[in-house]
């Protein structure tokens, strides 16, 4: 068996260079979209009378078995297969013969690859963006079914005020709608055929590459050759959507964390979704929400990674470029399990309204809506406002007084009842709002 170049080498390659150079072992995952993209190849080629029509039958024909074979788990992969896209060249050509040998007719890997790559990855971030919706979906449902309740909010993970459950899930749920808006962004600006781009200056073969790329639903073609096969800031996009996205999965998990250790109790973790401790038999753990926050590593990291891998590159393609894919595929699928398991766990843990209404209710956390009150029906200045109320906090504090009594004396009866304050806001408008707003929520 031969690699696709070998006629110009006079040495056999040896299989440690073979070994080191391959892709195959990873970007098997680009098949089904490499096949699409040599399909509408094929039907460029025909168009610019380049192969006969039973050439274009038997072509389409062939790479749709191939197609099957990979569905079936039935391809095999040969150890002079480079990558997904010579083992698919190969294997047509085995069924076909010399007519397989005219399918690479004015391309070359750099154009297949890149237009392969980002069928995939248009497809993937798709797929993604209404995995994060149903995420978003259950944080509406828990936002509903909890209406009103209250929780202490956090600054410096001090309790601040009361805030609602509701608007804190939420606030969580605005987050991860930007993360769609950038996915869409970066579909957008991916959606650009490179295919006709050939190695790295076009052909002189007379194609199409306007055609190919409504054949491929592409929205675009390429302006310059050079960039289209060395662009890869649809990767590093991509990579940042995900980067951001497990940043935002993270804080959840975070907050997930805490609210389930006994100290905060805000949370209990649903058995299904939670794991045991091979030792200590009394342990619920939170590791789905642990790996979340862990995983957001190398989500980072393969958007750092892959950036270093691109700063020197000269134009156009460098097999450095090979290097684009582990870090996409990595990225995404840690994404899709992890989401998938975090919705689950948001679906069904319980959370602990009592003990959470209970520690809103703190006097302390009544401070600013006091101040507020002295403001509006009072006419105090605010800064003077803050200091009466910082003293008297403080009094509570030192002396063990009952802040409402002690609010009644000094600063009068009706600023009393602000003891204890509820949050700020509509929550009922919020709710409504955020479910309004995922109603028009459209991916690209
Ligand atoms: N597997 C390679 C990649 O992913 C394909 C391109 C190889 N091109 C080349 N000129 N050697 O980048």
């Amino acid at each position: 068996m031969n690699t696709l170049w070998q006629n110009q080498m006079r040495a056999k390659p040896e299989s440690d260079m073979l070994e080191f150079t391959q892709s195959v072992g990873f970007d098997v995952e680009l098949a089904e979209a490499d096949i699409a993209g040599s399909q509408a190849h094929v039907m460029g080629l025909r168009k610019a009378k380049l192969i006969s029509k039973d050439e274009q039958t038997d072509l389409v024909r062939a790479l749709k078995e191939v197609g099957e074979e990979f569905a079936r788990k039935t391809f095999e992969i040969q150890p002079t297969d480079e990558d997904i896209h010579t083992a698919i060249e190969r294997r047509v050509t085995e069924k076909i013969g010399q007519t397989g040998a005219k399918l690479h007719t004015g391309r070359s890997r750099n154009d297949q690859v890149a237009t392969a790559f980002r069928l995939w990855l248009k497809a993937k971030l798709n797929s993604i963006g209404h995995q994060i919706l149903s995420f978003q979906q259950v944080l509406l449902e828990r936002a509903r079914e909890v209406e009103d309740a209250v929780l202490p909010g956090y600054t410096h993970l001090q309790r601040a005020q009361p805030v609602y459950l509701a608007d804190h899930l939420l606030a969580h749920g605005w987050a991860l709608s930007r993360d769609i808006s950038r996915i869409n962004d970066t579909i957008s600006r991916m959606d650009v055929s490179p295919l006709g781009a050939g190695a790295l200056s076009g052909s002189t073969l007379g194609l199409n590459p306007e055609y190919t790329a409504s054949l491929l639903g592409f929205s675009e073609t390429f302006e310059n050759p050079m960039d289209a096969v060395s662009d890869r800031d649809f990767v590093v996009e991509a990579l940042l959507v995900f980067a951001l996205l497990g940043v935002h999965l993270s804080r959840i998990g975070e907050e997930i964390i805490l609210w389930a250790s006994d100290e905060v109790d805000f949370l209990d973790l649903p058995e299904e979704w939670s794991t045991g401790s091979s030792m200590l038999p009394q342990k619920k753990n939170p590791d789905i929400a642990e790996l979340i926050r862990g995983k957001s590593g190398r989500l980072i990291g393969n958007l750092t990674g892959f950036l270093v891998t691109l700063k020197g590159l000269p134009l156009s393609y460098n097999r450095d470029l090979q290097e684009d894919k582990e870090p996409v595929f990595d990225s995404a699928k840690n994404i899709q399990l992890g989401l998938a398991a975090l919705t689950g766990l948001m679906r069904e843990c319980q959370f602990n309204l009592s003990t959470m209404s209970k520690a809103a209710q703190a006097p302390e956390l009544s401070a600013i809506a006091l101040a507020e009150y002295l403001v509006k029906a009072k006419g105090i200045p605010f800064r003077k406002a803050h200091e009466q109320v910082g003293i008297l906090v403080h009094r509570w504090q030192a002396n063990n007084l009952d802040p409402k009594e002690l609010v009644a004396e000094e600063l009068g009866a009706d600023v009393a009842t602000i003891i204890p304050a509820k949050p700020n806001g509509s929550v009922y408008a919020s709710i409504k709002q955020f479910g309004s707003h995922l109603q028009q929520v459209k991916i690209s």
